[in-house]
């Protein structure tokens, strides 16, 4: 059911500490390493978003047996050689990476499955994963030369490749390891940037082996993963919403507790400094998937250029970044990001529509966006678009605006964050 949500202006500051819900990427390859690992992996602070809940879900239907406790999440893992040819659809919900990383798995296992997703999964391109997968060996079909779900994956027997991406994307780069792992022989992959490498580093946590030279990933096929014990870190792509909710909220002074800090995913924190925010951080340790707190105020803000390398670090915080920028004095050019054309919704178009009727300031480019600020946000009727980014960037707006928003379809925000009303309410009780 689609729900219109009423956000009025609470007229104060955020105050106080809040603990984040858990990294979605992380999370998902906690699940998707733990089913192909042999023995037991057990997952603390799992993210119960509903993108996660799908893994769950697809790994089930592939006969990993999978408990979800109150305090841990455990997989039995069994093997690569135990996944178990589906007897159903393996449905990824709204879940990009649930979609493009199954399928580096499915490409390795000797059988039949069938995937689909949500209408909007149903629009997102896929061939940037099906076509470096079938140069394995694979045998993919779906609508569009297997560029659109449904998709029909029949698998194994692979032979390692050589492929240089053409498009910066965690997402496919996985893909194409989880592949290799399965392979005869050796997998390169070259990267056009560096983007999130939570695969690399999950891979040596359950015992396997990777390697990195410049911009070029090695793995070796015929890998056994052991199951292990995973923390996921907060995710900083949540935290986000609220260290821009500090930074422009008068009176606001915020602290995110063990947020993940790995080196390729926080973007947002170089932007923030640069625009002038106020804003520490306490690294709490630097091994693994290093994570720490995250402290914002209040602070004067000025406009910046963004784009080149830094975009994969915080392409997934753009929608929020945008409503930053209404609040920084001058102009913010958002440059090389075509790819948010093809996530949950177009981002480009959803953020420069529903911040345009709140009354910020901006423009869509081919590659982004240009916000001149400062601008009084209004109020008005605005939707989410069933996107979570863009639902909760619209909450975020609402704590400045004159008048109430209503929010269409506010329930999106589940996807990745499902307390994060809750969350405002006890930062605003503070
Ligand atoms: C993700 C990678 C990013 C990101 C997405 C999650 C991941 O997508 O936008 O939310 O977990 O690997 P791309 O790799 O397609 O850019």
């Amino acid at each position: 059911m689609v729900t219109m949500k009423k956000l009025s202006n609470p007229k104060c500051g955020l105050k106080g500490e809040i603990q984040v819900p858990g990294d979605k990427s992380i999370s998902h390859r906690s699940i998707m390493f733990g089913s192909v690992a042999e023995g037991k992996t057990v997952i603390h602070n799992f993210l119960m978003g509903e993108d996660c809940l799908s893994t769950i879900s697809c790994f089930r239907k592939l006969g990993v047996e999978i408990e979800i406790m109150e305090e841990a999440v455990i997989v039995h893992g069994k093997g690569w050689d135990h996944l178990e040819e589906p007897l159903e659809i393996l449905d990824a919900g709204n879940s990009g990476t649930t979609t493009r990383l199954i399928m580096g798995i499915l490409a390795g296992r000797p059988f039949h499955s069938v995937l689909i997703g949500d209408s909007s999964i149903a629009k997102r391109p896929m061939k940037r994963v099906t076509e470096p997968l079938k140069l394995f060996g694979t045998q993919i079909d779906g609508r569009s030369e297997a560029n659109f779900t449904p998709l029909s994956i029949r698998g194994g027997n692979l032979k390692g490749i050589h492929y240089a991406l053409p498009v910066a994307s965690a997402q496919v780069k996985s893909a194409l390891i989880l592949a290799g792992l399965q392979a005869e022989g050796v997998t390169e992959i070259v990267e056009p940037e560096q983007t999130r490498n939570h695969t690399e580093k999950m891979i040596i946590e359950f015992g396997g082996k990777i390697e990195k030279h410049g911009d070029t990933i090695k793995v070796e096929g015929g890998q056994i993963l052991k199951g292990t014990k995973i923390s996921v870190p907060g995710d900083i792509s949540s935290a986000a919403f609220f260290m821009v909710a500090a930074a422009i909220v008068p009176d606001s002074s915020v602290r995110l507790k063990n947020v993940g800090l790995n080196e390729t995913r926080i973007g947002i924190v170089e932007v923030m400094k640069k625009m002038g925010a106020s804003i520490e951080i306490e690294e709490h340790s630097k091994e693994g998937e290093p994570v720490g707190d995250i402290l914002v105020q209040y602070s004067d803000l000025s406009g910046i250029e963004i784009g080149g390398d830094l975009i994969p670090s915080l392409i997934d915080e753009i929608p929020i970044i945008a409503l930053l920028a209404t609040q920084a004095k001058g102009k913010t050019v958002i440059k090389d990001a075509e790819e948010l054309k093809v996530k949950e919704t177009n981002r480009i178009d959803a953020v420069v529509k529903e911040l345009g009727k709140l009354g910020a300031s901006i423009q869509g480019t081919d590659d982004g966006m240009i916000i001149e600020g400062k601008t009084s946000l209004h109020g008005g009727e605005v939707h989410s678009w069933g996107d979570h980014r863009i639902g909760m960037t619209l909450a975020v707006a609402s704590l400045l605006t004159d008048s109430d928003v209503l929010l269409e379809d506010a329930e999106a925000v589940k996807i990745s964050y499902p307390n994060f009303f809750e969350h405002i309410n006890q930062l605003l009780r503070k």
